[in-house]
Order: structure tokens, then C-alpha cells, then sequence
């Protein structure tokens, strides 16, 4: 670790209180001029550190540069998010996963930007990523499990987000399913979970998880279309949240909602957020538009739905929307 590193890791170990220069420099094995000039080149970079003459530096609450410096030392992971790599602009994080899966990363490799400029959702559709708004980050998970719990990866995931959403914010946060995170009946996240098959193609070889999390106020940065539908987590509880402790939260989580896809276990957290079951809805299943009553989600996390003439079908993919909430 350089000294940059190792002062934004004390400073965010630091929970919130100043940490004097003579302490910093005594812990890194510096002068205090070398911390000044550290503290004085994240300043540049963009990061926002409070000084105070006789009280030292600190982490200002309003920080929203992204580091994993200051994500690790949240972290309680064995393996998600111990090879963390962050950067300013890219295409699509999970475009750049994808690339490392063939470099062998480890199991766990996160991959975060500030803005994407091609953010993909499910379905061909774009995702809106502005700089400095929201959380965009994929996950390279090497599972190795049999192909049938791939659409399970996408479920667990949306338990660890909303979890973390809510634990943060305290308002509830529910899934539509199968991977989109609600607050008070607008999108605040989307996940897009991409697979790589084994060669012998009945194992799931590696998996991207594609998160994002629509964290500060978007304004005009979503356009009037994409306002109507979606919203962030700052619009709808005034609460800017920092998103290198969301990302900690998130994948704290991740590794123990992947480590209960096994035995299924997390399915009840999954079933207690679901927002579309016990309603009417439409579900676009490939070309065909079907409506009926979700009537719950089944052990392999599909959509179980009733349709008007009373046949069952388990959905296990496609887009399913509201159409009357019961009352
Ligand atoms: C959806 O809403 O349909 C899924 C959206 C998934 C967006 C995330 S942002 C990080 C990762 N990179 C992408 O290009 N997409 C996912």
C-alpha cells in the first residue's frame, strides 16, 4: 500500500472523528509533511477531507469519490470484494468483469465506476449511469454450481441490495421480480446477472453480477420517461447515502445471500420483499404477453401465476408488471 492508500483506509477506520496529523504520520512511517502532501493530492483527486489545525484530518460525511481504500476496511467478506478495482468511466462494469474472467481473477473480483457510459440492463435496454449518481458495480462469482441455480444468482443478489438499501436508509425496500429493487412504487436498482458456461455446459462456469443502484438525486440527469418509472434512493428519503460504505454493505451481504442459494435458505427473505405476488399482472414471457395472479415464487425462484382459465405456469424468466393491486 502507498501512503494515499494507507491514509484513506485510516481515515476511513476512523468512523467519522479526526485523526491528527502527528498520529497518521507516526502509524504510516512518514513525516507530517508527507501526510500533508497525501492529504492535499486526494483533495485533487476529488476526495473530500476535512482540516482542522489543532484536531487533525478527517473524512468529510459529504465524500463521494469512490476508493477501495475506503471499501475494504468495511468489509467482513471471506472472498467477495478482496480484489476490488475502481474506475472513473467505463462502457458497461460488466463488460469489463466479462474481460477479467478470462484473466483468471479470483472468485469475488468487483469491478466499480463512477459513470458508464453504455450501462446494459435486462432485455437490450440501456441503464442510465451519470457521474457521481449511483452505484454501478459487477461482481465476478465463480460458482461452480449446476446450472440450474443460475437464476437464483440474480435473486440473491436483490435480497443483498435491498437489504443494504434498507438497512442504510430505513425505508422499505421491496423486489419486483425478478431483479428490480422498489421504493414507495419506483425502481431504485436493477441487476443484470450474466453467465459463462462450463465446457461441458451443464455447469455454471463463472457469473457477472451487474448492480445498480440509483443513489443520489438524479434531476436532470434522467430524462422526463425515465423519471416516471425510476427514482433514487436521495429523491425518496433525503438521505444522500456514501457509496463506498453502500458498496461495503452490498457485498457484505452478496457473500452470505450466494452462500444460502444451496440450500434455497434465502427464498423467504427473497418471498418477503416480493411486491407482485397476490396481484394482478402482465408478464411478457418472449413474444407472448400473458396476464394473471402471481401467486407466489416457487423453490427455483420463479413466478408462479394463475391465469384466467385457471392453468399454472412458473415463469422463469421474462418482465412481469402490476396491473391491479389488491386491495
Ligand atoms: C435492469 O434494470 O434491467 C438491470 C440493470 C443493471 C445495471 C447494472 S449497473 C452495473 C452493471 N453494468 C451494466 O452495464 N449493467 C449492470
Amino acid at each position: 500500500m502507498n501512503v494515499k492508500s494507507e491514509l484513506l483506509a485510516n481515515l476511513a477506520n476512523a468512523d467519522g472523528e479526526f485523526v491528527s496529523g502527528a498520529a497518521l504520520a507516526e502509524k504510516l512511517g512518514v513525516s507530517r509533511n508527507a501526510v500533508w502532501k497525501a492529504v492535499k493530492s486526494l483533495e485533487a483527486e476529488g476526495f473530500s477531507i476535512s482540516s482542522v489545525t489543532s484536531k487533525g484530518y478527517r473524512l468529510s460525511d459529504d465524500n463521494n469519490r469512490l476508493s477501495a481504500d475506503l471499501i475494504t476496511p468495511l468489509l467482513k467478506t471471506k472472498e467477495i470484494g478482496r480484489t476490488i478495482k475502481v474506475f472513473d468511466e467505463v462502457d458497461s462494469t460488466n463488460n469489463i468483469a466479462r474481460e477479467l474472467e478470462t484473466e483468471k481473477y479470483p472468485n469475488g473480483t468487483v469491478v466499480i465506476a463512477d459513470r458508464q457510459t453504455a450501462g446494459r440492463g435486462r432485455i437490450g435496454r440501456s441503464f442510465a449511469s451519470p457521474s457521481g449518481k449511483g452505484l454501478y458495480m459487477s461482481i465476478l462469482v465463480r460458482p461452480h454450481f449446476n446450472l440450474e441455480y443460475a437464476p437464483m444468482i440474480t435473486a440473491a443478489a436483490s435480497c443483498a441490495a435491498a437489504e443494504a438499501v434498507e438497512s442504510l436508509c430505513g425505508s422499505p425496500v421491496m423486489i419486483k421480480w425478478v431483479n428490480d429493487l422498489y421504493m414507495n412504487g419506483k425502481k431504485i436498482c436493477g441487476i443484470l446477472t450474466e453467465a459463462s458456461l462450463g465446457l461441458e455446459m451443464r455447469v455454471l462456469d463463472c457469473a457477472t453480477i451487474g448492480i445498480g443502484i440509483n443513489v443520489r438525486r438524479v434531476g436532470d440527469s434522467f430524462d422526463e420517461e425515465l423519471l416516471k418509472r425510476a427514482t433514487s434512493i436521495e429523491d425518496e428519503t433525503g438521505m444522500a447515502l456514501n457509496r463506498n460504505v453502500l458498496c461495503a454493505e452490498v457485498l457484505n451481504r452478496l457473500e452470505e445471500y450466494l452462500g444460502r442459494i444451496a440450500d434455497r435458505s434465502f427464498l423467504s427473505a427473497y418471498r418477503e420483499r416480493e411486491m407482485l405476488t397476490g396481484n394482478m399482472i402482465t408478464a411478457n414471457v418472449g413474444r407472448e404477453k400473458i396476464v394473471g395472479e402471481a401467486l407466489g415464487i416457487d423453490e427455483n425462484a420463479n413466478l408462479i401465476l394463475r391465469l384466467p382459465t385457471g392453468e399454472m405456469k412458473h415463469l422463469s424468466s421474462g418482465e412481469a408488471n402490476l396491473c391491479r393491486i389488491r386491495q
